[in-house]
C-alpha cells in the first residue's frame, strides 16, 4: 500500500526549520480516501513515515523514502514508531470545558431517576454552575481550563472547541472567552471558541426579555473582544424556541460568528431545520432528529456533530448515526465535555461510536479527525496527516488504529505530537 514520497523535491536541509520524522509506522492513516472506494473510508499506507518542517507535514510516503529525503539523524526530532500505528490528532468540536464546581451528586439523582430537564428547571444543572463561574476568579478558570486540556492532550486531543455559556451575563461570559485566549496562548492544543450566551435563561429571567440582552448588550460585547468564531444556542423546549434561536444566531451572523446549533436533544424542536436554513457549520447532539432533519441537513451540507457520552451518561437512547452516514453526511464525533458529562476522551467516544452507534472504527475515526475539523471550518488539513498539514498526529501502542475504539480499559496513545513536537507521551 505504501506510495511514493508526495514531495520528492523536498529539501533534506531542515536546519532553518525545527522538523520531525516518524519512520517505520505500521499502519499510517493519513485522512479520508480520496475516491471512496476500498474497505474503508480512510486513506491508510503501510510500512510509512512522515516528515514535517516547522510544524507542517512537508513528506508522507514509503518508509524508506521518506528517511532517505529526511534522515532521521538529522531531525530535531526523530520517532521510530517500530510497527505501530500512527493516526491524525484528535479534534474535540464540541465542548463546555471552561467551568467551576462540581455535580457529581446531580448524577447520583439522575441515577435514581430525577430526569435532567427537571433539574435545570429546579435552578441546578447549568444554572448551577453558572453560580459557581460567576464566583471563580479569571486564574481559577484558566487553570481548570487547562488540567482538562492536559487530560484531553494525553488521550490523543490536539484541537478542542470550547464553548462559553456558564457566565449568562456579558461580563462573565467575555470572561469565559478570555479564559479560552489565555489557555490557546499558554498550552500546546489549539483552541476554537464559541459564544453561547443563549445556553440557559438566568434565574428570575423571562426568556425573550434575555434574548434581547444576548443580541443587544452580550453580542457586540463579544464581537469587539473578538476571542469567539461561533456563535452556538441550546434550541430546546423550556430553553430557547426556535424563534428566539434563530433571533441570536441570525444576530450572531450581523457579528461575523457562524451558527451552530444544540438540536433535537431531548425533544424534537426544529433545532436542525433552523441550522440547515441558516446554514450552520453543525448541528450538535440530534438524538432526536427524524429522516427529514438528516435530508435537510445534507441538503445544507451541516456538518452533524454526535456526542455519544452525552446519551451514555445520561442513559438515553444514541442518535441515529447510520442514517446520517447511509445518507452520506460528513459525521463528527465529540465528547461535549461539561459537568453533566464528564468525559474528556475521544478515544472513549469513538469506542460508543462503535459498540452504541454501529460505527465502524473508521468511520469513527474519521469523525474524531476530518470530519470533526470540517465541523469547525478548519480548511489547512487539520484532521488528516497530507502534505502541508499541521503536523498533529497520535503515535498508537498498538499496530492498529482500531484500537482506538477496541480499547476501553486504558488508552491506547502512546505519543502525542502537535506541530511536529512531542507533547504527550
Ligand atoms: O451539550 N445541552 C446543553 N448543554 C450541554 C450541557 C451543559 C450542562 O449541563 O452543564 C450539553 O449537553
Ligand atoms: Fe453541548
Amino acid at each position: 500500500m505504501s506510495g511514493p514520497v508526495e514531495d520528492a523535491d523536498a529539501v533534506t536541509d531542515s536546519a532553518n526549520g525545527d522538523s520531525c520524522v516518524v519512520y517505520h509506522i505500521g499502519e499510517l492513516v493519513v485522512g479520508p480516501s480520496r475516491d471512496g472506494s476500498g474497505e474503508t473510508p480512510l486513506e491508510v499506507r503501510e510500512d510509512a513515515a512522515i516528515a514535517a518542517v516547522d510544524g507542517e507535514v512537508v513528506a508522507v510516503g514509503s518508509s524508506e523514502d521518506v528517511t532517505r529525503e529526511y534522515p532521521p539523524e538529522n531531525a530535531d526530532t526523530a520517532i521510530d514508531a517500530d510497527g505501530r500505528a500512527v493516526v491524525p490528532g484528535f479534534v474535540d468540536p464540541h465542548t463546555h470545558a471552561v467551568f467551576a464546581g462540581d455535580r457529581s451528586d446531580e448524577f447520583e439523582a439522575k441515577l435514581r431517576g430525577k430526569e435532567y430537564q427537571e433539574i435545570l428547571a429546579e435552578g441546578g444543572g447549568i444554572l448551577r454552575t453558572v453560580r459557581a463561574v460567576r464566583e471563580a476568579s479569571d486564574d481559577q478558570l484558566v487553570a481548570n481550563l487547562t488540567g482538562h486540556l492536559e487530560t484531553m492532550l494525553a488521550h490523543g486531543t490536539t484541537t478542542v472547541e470550547v464553548k462559553s455559556g456558564y457566565g449568562l451575563d456579558a461580563e462573565t461570559e467575555l470572561r469565559q472567552l478570555e479564559a479560552i485566549d489565555r489557555a490557546n496562548a499558554t498550552q500546546p492544543v489549539d483552541l476554537v471558541a464559541t459564544f453561547m450566551g443563549a445556553h440557559a435563561v438566568p434565574d428570575g429571567r423571562e426568556t425573550d426579555g434575555y434574548v434581547d440582552e444576548v443580541v443587544e448588550e452580550q453580542l457586540p460585547a463579544v464581537a469587539e473582544q473578538g476571542v469567539a468564531e461561533f456563535c452556538d444556542v441550546f434550541c430546546e423546549e423550556g430553553v430557547f424556541d426556535v424563534e428566539q434561536s434563530r433571533r441570536v444566531l441570525e444576530a450572531g451572523i450581523e457579528y461575523g460568528l457562524t451558527p451552530k446549533v444544540h438540536a433535537e436533544e431531548f425533544t424534537r424542536l426544529g433545532g436542525a431545520g433552523l441550522a440547515a436554513d441558516l446554514g450552520a457549520a453543525s448541528a450538535d447532539h440530534l438524538l432526536h432528529a427524524n429522516g427529514d432533519d438528516v435530508e435537510a441537513l445534507c441538503e445544507a451540507g451541516v456538518v452533524p456533530v454526535l456526542l455519544p457520552g452525552t446519551a451514555f451518561g445520561l442513559g438515553e437512547a444514541y442518535a441515529d448515526a447510520r442514517a446520517f452516514l447511509e445518507a452520506g453526511a460528513p459525521v463528527a464525533l465529540a465528547t461535549d465535555f461539561n459537568p453533566n458529562c464528564h468525559s474528556r476522551s475521544m478515544e472513549f467516544v469513538q469506542t460508543l461510536g462503535a459498540v452504541e452507534m454501529g460505527m465502524t472504527p473508521a468511520e469513527a475515526l474519521l469523525a474524531s479527525t476530518r470530519n470533526a475539523a470540517l465541523s469547525l471550518e478548519l480548511e489547512d488539513g487539520t484532521g488528516t496527516l497530507r502534505e502541508g498539514a499541521p503536523a498533529d498526529a497520535v503515535v498508537l501502542e498498538a499496530p492498529s488504529y482500531v484500537h482506538l475504539a477496541y480499547r476501553f480499559d486504558t488508552s491506547a496513545v502512546d505519543a502525542v505530537l502537535k506541530g511536529g513536537e512531542v507533547v504527550a507521551e
